[in-house]
């Protein structure tokens, strides 16, 4: 079993959003999934109630009780666990770290999530975790100035996950109606895009398979670099594109749809 642990401490990154559409593709992949939900608020065991199935449980879990829900998981055979966590640096947010053998840490190209995230990966390399950013809500227009600070600055400080994840309202939509951007347009680019996007991560697992990676010659010779130069810097100040794409108000639906943890995958498709 592997967790995944979605992390920044800058809300409205997109940790909630990836998460569940990160797990449905992760799901229809073939692996048997459970979120982990350390949010005070809650985002996904609301997108749950709103999923018609089951075959993505998701529980409110505290931080003392977070061990003994992964010990049982694994015993009942889950092999993915995606935690979400809250945006604000707290004992969840710490707990989820903890337990993470990836840290995904999610940023829009903006200088205040790159800030953000520059603190966070602080604290996880204090846990001595495996980490990787994610550059999300990108304009659709990806040769973007903006987008391309965002880049260097994540790449500076650590491994940058593919792809860019592009602002689409797939995403929105999906969260709204308890699904993965994979099951409400499949063929769609958003779809396309967690797709690939669960392969780097089970590559970057695959990788980082021990639990205390030694960074490579190459990525802790950029490591040193960030920690020298703050996020400041590498993402200077003359941003003159527009923000990002509107949010949305999420709609919470009302349909109650139990979460219990299934038995086998239904679908099994490659990544
Ligand atoms: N790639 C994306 N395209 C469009 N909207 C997005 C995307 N990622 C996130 N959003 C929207 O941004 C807002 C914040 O996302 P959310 O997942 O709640 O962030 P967090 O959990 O980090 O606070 C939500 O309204 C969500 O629908
Ligand atoms: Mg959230």
């Amino acid at each position: 079993m592997r967790t995944i642990a979605f992390v920044t401490q800058k809300g409205g990154a997109g940790k909630s959003t990836l998460a569940s559409s990160i797990a449905v593709a992760a799901r229809r992949a073939g692996e048997r999934v459970f979120i982990i939900d350390m949010d005070p608020l809650q985002s996904l065991v609301k997108w749950s109630k709103a999923r018609k199935t089951a075959d993505v449980p998701v529980e409110h879990v505290p931080p003392a009780k977070l061990t003994k829900a992964l010990a049982a998981l694994e015993k009942k055979g889950v092999t993915l666990v995606v935690v979400d966590a809250p945006g604000a640096d707290s004992e969840n947010s710490e707990a989820a770290i903890r337990v993470a053998d990836l840290c995904i840490i999610p940023a829009r190209p903006n200088v205040f999530d790159l800030w953000a995230s520059e603190l966070t990966r602080a604290s996880i390399k204090d846990k001595k975790k495996d980490y990787a950013f994610l550059l999300n809500q990108c304009p659709p227009a990806q040769q973007n100035a903006r987008v391309e600070l965002g880049v260097k600055a994540l790449q500076a400080m650590g491994a940058l996950l593919t792809p860019l994840v592009t602002a689409r309202v797939d995403y929105q939509e999906a969260a709204r109606l308890g699904l993965g951007v994979s099951e409400l347009h499949p063929d769609g680019a958003a779809a396309q895009e967690m797709r690939e996007l669960w392969s780097s991560v089970k590559r970057r697992l695959k990788k980082g398979a021990a639990p205390v990676k030694a960074p490579t010659k190459a990525e802790a010779k950029a490591e040193a670099k960030a920690d020298a130069k703050p996020v400041a810097k590498l993402a200077p100040k003359q941003e003159t594109q527009p923000e990002d794409a509107p949010q949305e108000a999420v709609v919470v639906a009302e349909a109650e749809a139990p979460a219990k943890p299934q038995a086998k995958p239904a679908v099994k498709k490659a990544a």
